[in-house]
């Protein structure tokens, strides 16, 4: 397929796609998965490993924020597409970060559907000072356009911790907008930990090598570490394996931590258990995707006898995947809401 039959199929790329804009040497920052964008010019800027991949697959150029942000010879941009995520709080530390990462002046456009809130990038840019104008909008969606400036706010800032209280301990979690949880501890986690630690029943015993798949702030591998096990988390966005690395670290515990696809960075590395709360959301989307692929390739990543044990909506539909992959599972807990699931390879 060559470049010009390749259409935009994303609503704010349908918008973009329509401007006379020369977008060259343009860095999209935080793009959605789009084969316009995918095949077109510029660079990505996405903390979303999958993202990266899939636009390193096709021969382009892609970074997470904190590789652009300390690597030297990443050159500057002839402008930058800002897609508005879903979490206010990141797209403004976006901007934060542009503005403190690139020349004053460098031309910027901020696209979002509506109903994902685009429209208050307005008071946002004004906070901070940067004038801003409306170039077009179509498709739900609105296109604006600024210059960065020097605002003089650390993006860093955003950095925080929170504590939580499990039982007899107490963890401290490093957060930033766009982590899983965002500052409380998810219910799904605290069932599953609780699970583990045995409450009701013997606790189940994770030793040994422990992955965390999908770490988010790191609550699990943080709790895993406490327990003695030897802890690997992953997950697929850049600010999770961040806040993953400082959750371990406040509390003087280790751990390897990484960037990984589901098991994109675990090639050949089998474990004693696998742990998960796994995700099932993209932004808005519902998307089954990787905890499909969780489940369905655990096996490859367990030693015989090891075991997965996750916790999900009870409504998901992962016992079928489970039947699957492992022949058999069973529900170690059942909240109503939440539901703990183990499988052992045979
Ligand atoms: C429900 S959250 C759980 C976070 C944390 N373990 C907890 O229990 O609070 C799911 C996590 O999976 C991550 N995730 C989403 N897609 C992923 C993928 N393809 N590969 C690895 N992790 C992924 C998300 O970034 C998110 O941090």
């Amino acid at each position: 397929m060559s470049a010009e039959t390749v259409r935009a199929e994303n609503p704010v790329c349908q918008l973009l796609e329509r401007q006379a804009a020369d977008y060259r040497g343009w860095w999209w920052v935080a793009p959605p998965r789009d084969a316009w964008l995918e095949t077109g010019q510029g660079r990505a800027i996405s903390a979303d490993l999958a993202v990266r991949e899939a636009w390193q697959a096709a021969g382009r150029s892609a970074l997470s924020p904190f590789a652009a942000g300390s690597a030297g010879d990443v050159g500057t941009p002839a402008g930058v597409v800002l897609f508005w995520p879903k979490s206010h709080a990141l797209g403004e530390w976006w901007l934060l970060w542009l503005c403190a990462t690139l020349p004053e002046g460098t031309p910027l456009q901020l696209v979002g559907e509506n109903q994902g809130g685009i429209k208050r990038v307005l008071k946002v840019l004004a906070a901070l000072g940067l004038g801003c104008r409306k170039l077009d909008s179509a498709r739900r969606c609105s296109l604006f356009e600024t210059r960065l400036g020097r605002v003089g706010i650390d993006p860093d800032a955003a950095w925080t911790t929170f504590d939580v209280e499990l039982d007899s301990e107490r963890l401290t979690l490093a957060s930033h907008p766009g982590v899983f949880g965002h500052g409380k501890l998810d219910d799904g986690t605290r069932l599953l930990i609780e699970t583990l630690s045995g409450e009701g029943r013997a606790p189940i015993g994770l030793a040994g090598d422990v992955l965390d798949l999908g770490c988010g702030d790191g609550i699990l591998a943080a709790w895993l570490a406490r327990q003695g096990a030897r802890v690997t988390a992953v997950d697929v966005n850049a600010f999770a394996v961040e806040a993953t690395r400082r959750s371990l670290a406040a509390n003087g515990l280790t751990g390897e931590v990484a960037e990984s696809d589901v098991y994109s960075a675990l090639d050949g590395r089998i474990f004693d258990a696998i742990v998960s709360n796994p995700p099932f959301h993209q932004e808005r989307a519902i998307d089954y995707g990787p905890a499909a692929r969780l489940i369905l390739d655990a096996p490859a990543h367990l030693r015989p006898g090891g075991q997965l044990v996750i916790v999900a909506n009870a409504f998901l539909p992962y016992p079928d995947l489970l039947e699957r992959a492992f022949g058999g599972f069973e529900i170690l807990a059942d909240d109503r809401r939440f539901r703990v699931y183990r499988a052992i390879r045979r």
